[in-house]
């Protein structure tokens, strides 16, 4: 049978790839993927020799930047070892892998245990099924702006509109719509938690700092009223920290930031810093010891694969070492107040927020009153942005700023002129027609 053909505009081998390899969730005609063949820091470079500033961090998990010499080094003996593994294997880097992890945890897991799977959608996956097993209950309480993965379960436990192709997904799932911006708080969780009948919620799933749905920051204190409503009725509290983890919001994890232990958290992305596929579920002492009765009816076979505990072993050293995390705080400071500038000066910047380094920014066609930036608006900022060489993700009418925790005090001034540069350019042009 014949290949299909290589969607239009791509040469080299752009085109191979794309008659052999699928790219992921979009029309394959309109994916515009870059040939990356090395990296530096908080800069990549394609084939064509340019150079770009990684201010998405890859996929929201290079926390460590590119060519990161330790993560390399680790890599590189895990590799020459070549040691092959099954899953219940004893060696020296999947003991301090789990070590490290329950070090950094929140204090209230430091007697738990950690199961190690390879994304951030098979540990929230792990978690559930863990949270249903030790419980006895059924429901999932997830939040409408939230994002868990794309496998169908956790599809189903999202209000992410992604899962609208997919449904009806899993049941026993509860939506709660939470908008912490208007209530200060979790809203009507304890409601939803009465509707649904206490004794049958196994869990709240919870991504506190809504990364990819459009960072969305929760008032001080929180983690703290949820922490509360799920003991008020024996719920399990899970912190999907996929995306917040590891530095990303100035902290460890999100749940630092008030000092709350969940009951279980999951973790994937920076855990790895993007060096080999990883992902882990740290679970309290208590499900720890229910499970040395209770069959643990969770695997994978790649379950705690040795280039996965090398690269954790290599990233949570390095993080700390480095002493990254202060600095993402430190430096995502600056980004407060710089995000805040490069707004004042234009009106069509309905708002920027976010923390450490994890920032969206709202855009408008004009001032206020004015509707959302038009798909074809962004289409044509998308435009600019590439034209600098500025690798950011987007959705709607958000551009987010989420470059790596190793960046330098200039490399993130002079992203951010080029942002500026870019942002310029889009709305000094006349309203573009919309895209056909
Ligand atoms: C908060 C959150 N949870 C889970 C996931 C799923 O992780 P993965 O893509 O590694 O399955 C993501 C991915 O972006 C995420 O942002």
């Amino acid at each position: 049978m014949n290949a299909p053909g290589p969607p239009t505009g791509r040469t080299g081998l752009a085109a191979q790839q794309s008659q052999r390899v699928f790219d992921t969730w979009t029309a394959q005609k309109d994916a515009s993927p870059l040939e990356i063949v090395a990296g530096q820091g908080a800069f990549f470079q394609t084939a064509d020799g340019a150079r770009w500033f990684d201010f998405g961090s890859m996929t929201w998990n290079a926390n460590l930047g590119h060519g990161h010499p330790g993560m390399r080094q680790a890599l590189v003996n895990a590799a020459e070892r070549g040691l092959l593994t099954y899953p219940s294997s004893v060696f020296p880097d999947k003991v301090r892998a789990a070590e490290l992890l329950l070090e950094v945890a929140p204090r209230g897991l430091a007697g738990g245990k950690v199961f190690l799977c390879l994304s951030g959608a098979e540990a929230n996956e792990n978690a559930v099924k863990m949270a249903r097993l030790v419980t006895g209950r059924r429901k999932i309480v997830y939040r409408s702006r939230s994002y868990h993965g794309a496998t169908l379960g956790m599809l189903s436990y999202s209000g992410d509109p992604r899962r609208k192709a997919f449904d009806p997904g899993l049941s026993d799932g509860i939506c709660w719509d939470d908008r912490y911006e208007a209530t200060a708080g979790p809203g009507d969780l304890e409601s939803a938690i009465q509707a649904a009948g206490p004794d049958s919620v196994a869990a709240v799933l919870l991504e506190g700092v809504v990364g990819a749905n459009g960072v969305f920051v929760p008032p001080t204190g929180y983690y703290r009223q949820i922490r509360q409503v799920c003991d008020r009725y024996g719920v399990m509290f899970i912190a999907d920290e996929v995306l917040s983890g590891f530095g990303r919001t100035g902290r460890w994890f999100a749940v630092d930031h008030d000092g709350v232990s969940p009951d279980i958290l999951t973790c994937a992305k920076g855990l790895t810093a993007g060096y080999a596929p990883g992902g882990a579920v740290v679970a309290s002492g208590r499900i720890a010891r229910h499970f040395d009765d209770a069959v643990l009816s969770c695997g994978l076979t790649a379950y705690a694969h040795p280039l996965t505990c090398a690269a954790i072993v290599a990233a949570i050293t390095a993080y700390r070492d480095e002493g990254l995390i202060r600095r993402a705080a430190r430096l995502g400071d600056g980004l407060r107040v710089q995000l805040r500038l490069l707004g004042q000066k234009r009106p069509y910047i309905q708002e920027t927020r976010g923390l450490g380094l994890l920032w969206a920014i709202e855009l408008r066609e004009g001032g206020s009153g004015t509707p959302p930036a038009t798909p074809a608006r962004m289409k044509a900022l998308a435009g600019n942005l590439r034209q600098r060489h500025l690798h950011m993700h987007k959705r709607d009418n958000l551009i987010f700023v989420a470059p790596p925790l190793i960046i330098s005090d200039e490399d993130l001034q002079a992203g951010l002129v080029a942002l500026g540069d870019a942002l310029d350019a889009t709305w000094a042009a006349p309203p573009a027609r919309p895209p056909r």
